[in-house]
């Protein structure tokens, strides 16, 4: 893949382009879309190189390809694989500490692809990770006080309440993570999440409206 730079100018364009009744809407195709391959052999090697024990760790590869990769391909899509210096932060990213618990399973995979290609990554999750190769940021998002702030030209905020620790109800975690988003909006910006982020403005860019793409 060539690696250029991230534009917000050309995305905003790119994405008009596409604008139905002030929605964009684009359709690609799962495993022939362009930048698909790219995203599947990002996430092999990433999955590989963040486990210290690749037979100890469940990782649900079915998963991570129907979500992950097919959002990812999104990106690429948008950004026509412009994805070079792009500021991310990935709320709820993973980690590499691993327990058989479903919701501790996660690697933070998304900020270890998109930092391949180049982007600059924050990722944050209440669970560390020993082998960053991102800025990694240990907080508890939700017991924490302090609400995230920061220019990024890509949110991500995905998978994560399932797996959210804390004793409140999801919807008080939700409510939570909203005010995080709240903290980070910026003009042209994209986010990645299965939130409702109708409020702040963002539209799907793709048909498919779980863990999807979306704009503002
Ligand atoms: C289901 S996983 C999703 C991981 C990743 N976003 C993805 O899509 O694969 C949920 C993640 O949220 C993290 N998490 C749960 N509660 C959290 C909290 N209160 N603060 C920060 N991270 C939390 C977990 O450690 C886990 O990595």
């Amino acid at each position: 893949m060539t690696i250029r730079s991230y534009d917000k100018n050309k995305i905003k364009k790119r994405i008009s382009e596409y604008e139905v009744e002030s929605r964009p809407k684009l359709f690609i195709s799962g495993d022939s879309a362009p930048y698909y391959g790219v995203i599947k052999k990002a996430l092999e090697d990433s999955l590989l190189y963040l486990v210290e024990n690749p037979e100890d760790v469940m990782i649900d590869y079915d998963l991570l390809m129907n979500s992950g990769v097919h959002v990812l391909t999104e990106l690429l899509y948008v950004t026509d694989g412009s994805v070079s210096g792009m500021k991310v932060i990935d709320l709820g990213c993973g980690s590499t500490k691993q327990s058989t618990y479903f919701s501790d399973r996660w690697l933070p995979y998304m900020s270890e692809i998109l930092t391949r290609f180049g982007a600059i990554v924050t990722g944050i999750d209440y669970r560390p990770n020993n082998k960053a190769s991102y800025d990694h940021q240990t907080i508890d998002l939700i017991r924490s006080d302090r609400i995230i702030s920061g220019d990024f030209d890509l949110i991500i905020a995905k998978s994560l309440i399932d797996g959210l620790i804390g004793k409140s109800s999801n919807q008080t975690m939700e409510d939570k993570i909203l005010e995080h988003f709240s903290g980070l909006l910026r003009s042209d910006q994209l986010t990645i999440t299965d939130l409702d982020v109708t409020q702040y403005g963002f539209k799907h860019v793709f048909f498919r409206e779980f863990n999807t793409l979306w704009y503002r």
